[in-house]
C-alpha cells in the first residue's frame, strides 16, 4: 500500500454528481438550440416508399423535417461501416430511424413527430435466430479474441477416446445495456467548426467518424464528454445520433439536440446478441479433462458482421491438452449487436461453467474438486505463463468465506421451509489488456497539479483513481491535484473499455510523474549544495510536496521551490505510455471465483440468490472502495442476466416488444441480498507498472453460470436457457 494507492477514497466527482452540478451530454445548454425527435420505422425490412412530411412541418414550432430525401449524404461513406440513418430509403430493422423533426421545444418536435407518415414496400423480416442457427457461417476473425476457429492439439480425436463424455447447448437471449442516462448529443458550428457534445466512452473515434462522414478536418471536430450515466458498451462505437445533431445543425445553422427516449435505446446503439452454444466436454474417470469442443453462434445484423467472441477463453482457463472452439454468425433483421459488459466472456463462461458442473455430477465429484483438478499452471493454449494467477488462492477464500464445505453434495437436499436451497460455483476470467495512453501534467507553482487525457468515465471511478495514483506519484496531496477528462483537446486516450483504462492511462499519468521527478531532480542537483547530490532518479521520490532521498528521506527540497528557485510558474510534461515488450512472453490474465446460493419456491418457480461471494485476483487494487463496487455491479448484472433479462422479438414483425424497464427487468434492490466481494491481491511486475489488471467486466463472468448450477443443486432441474423465469423452473 502506498500513501494513497490501496486505501478507500470517495469519488472526488460524488458530490457533484448527486448534487446535479455534473452536466452530462443533454444537461449542455446553448443558447438558441432547436430539439430534434425521432421518428422510428414500423417495420423491420423494405423499402419506404413514401415519407409525407407536410403536416409535421406545418405544426406549431417546427423548424425542419429531415428525410432519407433531404439529409446530406456522408461524405466518406466508406468510413464508417456502421448503420447510418437517413442516408437511404431502406429499411434493415424495425424501430429503424426514418425521421427527424427539429422544432424550437422537444414537445413540439415530438408532437410533429406523431405526423410524420412513411408507406413501404414491405418484405418479411427473419429475426427467429434459434431458428436459423443451422445456417451459421463463420464469423470474421476478431481483432481481441483472434481466429474465428483456434484448435490446441486433437480435439476430436481424444473426444472419441475419452472414458467419460458430456455435452449440451445452451442458449441467451438478446439483452441491452439500459444505462441511466439515455445517449444524447448537442452540436452547433461555429466558423466552419463544430463542437459536440456527445455521450460517449470514446470521445476520439467520434470525432474521426464526425469528420469522415462531415467532410471536414478532424481538428475541426472537437467532442466533449465530461460524464457518462453508464454506457456498459453502449457508447464504444459511434452511434447514429451524433451524426445526425451534428449534419442538423449544420444544415439548420443552430444549435441542435438529439436525445434517445428509453424506447429509441432498444434500436439506437448495440445490444447482447441472441447467443447458441453447444459444449462437448471429454474427461478420463478421475476428473482429467482430455477434450472441450465449444461451437458459438450469435446472431448479426444484415449491414455488419459482428463476432461477439463467446468462445474467447475457452481455450485458456483448464489444463486440457486437446481444444476446438469455433465462432459463427446469422445475418437477422436485427441492428447489428455490440460490445455489453464482459462481451463473449460471460456467455462463453456460462455455458463452459455449467457444462464442468454437469460433468461433475456424472462423475460424482465435487465441483470445486474438479477445477482444481483440471487448473492450469501454464496457459493450455499456448504453454505461456501466467504473470500472476492467484485464482487457487481466490476458490480458497471464496469457499471458505460461503461456507461451501456445508454443501450436501445431492440436488434437492437442502431445504428450509417452502424454499429449496442450491449452492453453485464458477470461475471467472478477463484479459489484463493495457492500450497506448497519453497523459498531460502541468505541475505548478502554487503546489496544485493539473493532468488531462482524453479518456472516459463510465462510472467505474476513472476521475478518482486517476487523482490518487497522481497524488501518490507527485507527492501532493489529491485536493490539490484536477484531472479532466472526455475531450478531444485532452491528449489521446483509449476507448474506455475492455477494462483497461486504470493498466491503460493509470500507467501514463505514473511516466509522466517519473519524467517530471527526473527533470525536477536535474533542476535540484543546479544548487551545488542541494541534499541530493549524486542521487539517481530511482534513489529519490516525490513526497509531501518534496522531492526527497528515498532512504533518508529528511533529506529533500520541495517542489514549489525547486520550480520558484528557476522563475518557473509550472512545469509541463506529456507522456505517452505504451505496453512493454515483456508482457508478449505471458499470458495476461485476470481470475475469480464465485460462489452463490440460491432459494428457489418451487410453487411459484421464483429463484432468489440470497448469497453471492466473489473472490478476484486482478492485480493491485488502487482504490479498494470503486473496486468492491464495480465487483458489485458485475454480481448484480450476473443476477440480472441470469434471472431476468431478455429482450423479446416477435418475430412476426421482428419488432422488440419489450423496450421498457417496465418490461425489460433489470435487477432492483430487492433482487439483491448479501454481496460479499473481496480481492485477492496480486504482485504483478509484468501487465504495467502499476501492477493493475482489469475488473470491470470480470466481477460478472462466472454470475450467471454460478447461479444456473445453484439451481440446479437446489432443485434437481438443469435449465440451459437464459434467463431463468419462473415459468421454465416451473416446467423443467
Ligand atoms: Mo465494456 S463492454 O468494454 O464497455
Amino acid at each position: 500500500m502506498g500513501k494513497y494507492i490501496g486505501k478507500e477514497f470517495s469519488r472526488v466527482d460524488g458530490v457533484a454528481k448527486v448534487t446535479g452540478a455534473a452536466p452530462y451530454a443533454a444537461e449542455f445548454h446553448v443558447p438558441g438550440t432547436a430539439h430534434g425527435y425521432l421518428v422510428m420505422s414500423r417495420i423491420a425490412k423494405g423499402t419506404i416508399t413514401k415519407i409525407d412530411t407536410a403536416a409535421a412541418e406545418k405544426s406549431p414550432g417546427v423548424v425542419r423535417v429531415f428525410t432519407h430525401k433531404n439529409t446530406p449524404k456522408f461524405a466518406h461513406p466508406e468510413k464508417y461501416k456502421s448503420f447510418k440513418a437517413l442516408q437511404s430509403p431502406e429499411i434493415v430493422f424495425n424501430a429503424q430511424p426514418i425521421a427527424v423533426v427539429v422544432a424550437e421545444t422537444f414537445e413540439e418536435a415530438r408532437a410533429a413527430a406523431n405526423l410524420v407518415e412513411a408507406t413501404y414496400r414491405r418484405e418479411d423480416p427473419s429475426t427467429d435466430f434459434f431458428g436459423r442457427v443451422e445456417e451459421a457461417e463463420q464469423a470474421p476473425d476478431s481483432p481481441f479474441s483472434g481466429k474465428s476457429v483456434q484448435t490446441t492439439g486433437d480435439a476430436e480425436q481424444a473426444m472419441s477416446s475419452a472414458e467419460i463424455t458430456f455435452e449440451a447447448e445452451y442458449t441467451i437471449p438478446a439483452e441491452h445495456h439500459n444505462p441511466m442516462e439515455p445517449h444524447a448529443a448537442v452540436a452547433y458550428w461555429k466558423n466552419g467548426k463544430l463542437k459536440i457534445f456527445d455521450k460517449s466512452q470514446d470521445v476520439y473515434t467520434v470525432r474521426s467518424n464526425l469528420a469522415a462522414a462531415l467532410g471536414v478536418p478532424e481538428d475541426d471536430v472537437h467532442v466533449v464528454s465530461p460524464y457518462v450515466g453508464g454506457a456498459f458498451g453502449c457508447s464504444i462505437r459511434t452511434n447514429y445520433y451524433p451524426f445526425l445533431t451534428a449534419m442538423m445543425a449544420r444544415e439548420l445553422k443552430r444549435p441542435v439536440k438529439l436525445v434517445y427516449t428509453r424506447r429509441q435505446m432498444f434500436t439506437g446503439h448495440g445490444y447482447r446478441p441472441f447467443t447458441h452454444q453447444k459444449i462437448q466436454l471429454g474427461a478420463k474417470k478421475t476428473g482429467e479433462l482430455i477434450s472441450i469442443i465449444h461451437e458459438a453462434a450469435n446472431n448479426t445484423s444484415t449491414v455488419e458482421k459482428w463476432n461477439d467472441s463467446t468462445t474467447r477463453f475457452t481455450r485458456h482457463i483448464y489444463a486440457c491438452p486437446n481444444m476446438k472452439t469455433i465462432q459463427r454468425l446469422v445475418k437477422t433483421d436485427l441492428p447489428t449487436p455490440c460490445a455489453m459488459r464482459a462481451p463473449g466472456a460471460v456467455s462463453g463462461m456460462f455455458a463452459l461453467e455449467s457444462a464442468l458442473d454437469e460433468l461433475s455430477y456424472k462423475l460424482d465429484m465435487d465441483p470445486l474438486e474438479l477445477r482444481l483438478k483440471n487448473y492450469a499452471e501454464v496457459d493450455p493454449a499456448n504453454g505461456k505463463p501466467y504473470s500472476t494467477k492467484a485464482l487457487r488462492e481466490c476458490y480458497r477464500r471464496g469457499a471458505e468465506k460461503f461456507g461451501w464445505d456445508k454443501r450436501q453434495p445431492i440436488p434437492r437436499s437442502m431445504r428450509e421451509g417452502n424454499e429449496l436451497i442450491g449452492y453453485g460455483m464458477s470461475t471467472g476470467i478477463w484479459y489484463a489488456f493495457q492500450q497506448p495512453a497519453t497523459v498531460k501534467v502541468v505541475l505548478k507553482a502554487d503546489g496544485t497539479a493539473q493532468l488531462t487525457s482524453a479518456t472516459s468515465d463510465i462510472g467505474p471511478g476513472t476521475y478518482t483513481v486517476m487523482t490518487i495514483i497522481a497524488a501518490e506519484y507527485l507527492g501532493i496531496a489529491p485536493e490539490k491535484i484536477s484531472f479532466g477528462l472526455g475531450d478531444t483537446q485532452m491528449p489521446k486516450a483509449p476507448v474506455q473499455g475492455g477494462s483497461w483504462t486504470t493498466a491503460s492511462v493509470g500507467s501514463a499519468v505514473h511516466g509522466a510523474a517519473m519524467k517530471l521527478k527526473s527533470r525536477l531532480l536535474s533542476l535540484a542537483q543546479k544548487d551545488k549544495d542541494s541534499p541530493l547530490q549524486g542521487l539517481g532518479p530511482d534513489e529519490v521520490v516525490l513526497l509531501d510536496g518534496r522531492l526527497q532521498n528515498r532512504k533518508q528521506t529528511s533529506n529533500g527540497v520541495s517542489i514549489v521551490g525547486i520550480l520558484k528557485a528557476e522563475g518557473m510558474d509550472s512545469m509541463t510534461e506529456v507522456h505517452k505510455e505504451t505496453p512493454s515488450k515483456i508482457r508478449e512472453d505471458y499470458q495476461l490474465l485476470a481470475h475469480g471465483a464465485q460462489f452463490v446460493e440460491v432459494r428457489v419456491d418451487e410453487q411459484l418457480g421464483m429463484v432468489r440468490v440470497s448469497r453471492a461471494v466473489e473472490a478476484t485476483a486482478c492485480g493491485k487494487i488502487m482504490n479498494p472502495k470503486t473496486s468492491h463496487s464495480q465487483e458489485m455491479g458485475g454480481v448484480v448484472w450476473g443476477i440480472g442476466m441470469a434471472l431476468t433479462e431478455h429482450t423479446e422479438v416477435d418475430d412476426r414483425f421482428g419488432r422488440i416488444m419489450n423496450p421498457s424497464l417496465a418490461d425489460y427487468h433489470v435487477p432492483c434492490c430487492a433482487d439483491v441480498r448479501k454481496v460479499d466481494t473481496d480481492f485477492i491481491e496480486e504482485d504483478d511486475r509484468v501487465v504495467n507498472p502499476l501492477g493493475v489488471k482489469g475488473m470491470g467486466e470480470l466481477g460478472m463472468v462466472g454470475i450467471p453460470a454460478a447461479i444456473s448450477n445453484a439451481v440446479y443443486h437446489a432443485t434437481g432441474k438443469r435449465i440451459r436457457h437464459l434467463p431463468m423465469t419462473p415459468d421454465k423452473v416451473l416446467k423443467a
